[in-house]
C-alpha cells in the first residue's frame, strides 16, 4: 500500500516505512483526519474520557463531531424513578461547543433498551404514549440549536430481515407507529436536526439491508420527517471484498444522506487463524473500502463519517477480546497503517 503525499506529514519517517514491509503496530504519520477528509468526520466519546488531555487532545485535533457513545441513551438518562440526568451529555456538548465541533445524538429508541420507569408507568397511571413523546421531547429539546442529527431508531430490523424487532415500544404502541410516532416528535422538538434510521450489520446481510430500506421508504411514504439512513458499519477484517461498496451505493439509491455512524474493524472477530500482519493489512483494505465507497457518494450525500472511538484503547470491542485493535490510531493516541489507508482512498 502507498501513502499518499498529501497524507502524510512527516515525510521522513513514514517514506522509511513504505520502503520496507512495515510492522504491523508501525505509527504513521499523518495530517488530522478532517483537514484530510471532504466531509465531517466523528468519533464517539465518553464524558469520562474527555478528562484525559492526550485523548481530548486527539479528537479535537482529528474530528468534527462528537457522538456521545452511550450517555445519550435511555440507559443513562432516565432514572428508575423516571426522573432524568444530563450531566455526562451535557458534558460531551460543553466540550463540542468549545472545540467547535457537531454534536450527534444517540440514539432515542432502541429495543435494546427498556427502562424500568416506562414498564412501571401503569402503575403511576401515567399514560405510555405521553411519557414517550415526552421523553423525545425533552431530550431532543434539550440540544435543539446545537446537536447536527440525530440517531432516532437504531437497529429495528430483525437480523434475518423477516420485518422489525419486537420491544417495549413496538408492544406498547405498534410495530411501525412508534416508529413513525418517534420522528414526529424528534421533529416537534427540533426543526432543523437531521433524524436518521440506523442499523447494522447492512454491508454482511443484503436480505437485512432490503427490509431497512423498505422501512426507511415506508416511514417516508407515511409522512414520517426521516432525513437520512445510518449504518453503523461494525465490520471485522475478514469483510467480502467489495461488501462495503454494495451495501453503501445501495443505501444511497434512495437519495438521503449516509452517515457511516459507527464504523470499526475488528480483529479478533475475523473468522479462522490468520497472522496478526495479515490481520492488520486486511483491516486497511477495509477502512479504504469505506473511504472510497463514501467518496463515491455525491457530495451531498455525505453526511458524515464516524468512527466509533478513535485510540484502540478505548474501544468497546476490547471488553470482548482484550487483544482486538479496530480503530485508526493505537493505545497510544499513534496513527495505524489503517488510518494511512484510510487517509490515502479518500483521494
Ligand atoms: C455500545 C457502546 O460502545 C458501549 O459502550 C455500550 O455499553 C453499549 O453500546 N450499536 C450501537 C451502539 O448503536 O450504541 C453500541 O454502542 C454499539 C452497537
Amino acid at each position: 500500500m502507498s501513502l499518499s503525499r498529501r497524507a502524510v506529514i512527516g515525510s521522513a519517517l513514514a517514506l522509511a516505512a513504505c520502503e520496507r514491509p512495515r510492522p504491523s503496530a508501525a505509527a504513521v504519520s499523518l495530517a488530522p483526519l478532517k483537514a484530510l477528509a471532504p466531509f465531517p468526520v466523528g468519533t464517539a466519546v465518553q464524558s469520562a474520557q474527555l478528562q484525559d488531555a492526550a485523548l481530548a487532545g486527539l479528537i479535537a485535533e482529528n474530528v468534527s463531531q462528537l457522538t456521545p457513545e452511550w450517555e445519550m441513551k435511555m440507559e443513562y438518562i432516565v432514572q428508575d424513578d423516571g426522573g432524568f440526568r444530563f450531566d455526562a451529555p451535557d458534558r460531551i456538548a460543553a466540550f463540542a461547543r468549545e472545540h467547535r465541533l457537531r454534536l450527534f445524538g444517540h440514539t432515542l429508541v432502541w429495543y435494546a433498551q427498556s427502562p424500568k420507569a416506562f414498564a412501571e408507568l401503569d402503575e403511576r397511571r401515567v399514560a405510555f404514549p405521553d411519557a414517550y413523546r415526552n421523553y423525545i421531547l425533552a431530550v431532543v429539546g434539550r440540544y435543539r440549536g446545537q446537536a447536527v442529527g440525530w440517531d432516532v431508531v437504531n437497529e429495528a430490523v430483525a437480523e434475518d430481515g423477516e420485518g422489525w424487532r419486537d420491544s417495549l415500544w413496538s408492544r406498547k404502541l405498534g410495530p411501525f407507529e412508534h416508529m413513525r410516532l418517534a420522528y414526529h416528535h424528534a421533529r416537534e422538538a427540533d426543526p432543523d436536526a437531521a433524524l436518521f434510521l440506523n442499523d447494522y450489520n447492512l454491508e454482511y446481510l443484503p436480505k437485512k439491508r432490503a427490509t431497512f430500506l423498505k422501512l426507511a421508504e415506508r416511514l417516508l411514504a407515511a409522512g414520517a420527517p426521516l432525513s437520512g439512513l445510518g449504518t453503523q458499519t461494525h465490520v471485522a477484517a475478514d469483510l467480502e471484498p467489495g461488501a462495503l461498496k454494495a451495501a453503501i451505493a445501495d443505501l444511497a439509491s434512495l437519495g438521503l444522506p449516509i452517515h457511516v455512524s459507527e464504523m470499526d474493524v475488528s480483529l479478533a472477530r475475523a473468522k479462522g487463524f490468520r497472522s496478526r500482519a495479515d490481520l492488520v493489512a486486511d483491516q486497511g483494505r477495509v477502512y479504504a473500502e469505506a473511504a472510497r465507497a463514501f467518496m463515491d457518494l455525491p457530495a451531498a450525500q455525505r453526511f458524515a463519517f464516524t468512527f466509533w472511538g478513535l485510540r484502540d484503547a478505548e474501544s468497546w470491542l476490547k471488553r470482548e477480546k482484550a487483544w482486538d485493535a479496530p480503530l485508526l490510531f493505537d493505545d497510544m493516541g499513534r496513527a495505524k497503517p489503517a488510518a494511512a489507508a484510510w487517509a490515502d482512498a479518500l483521494r
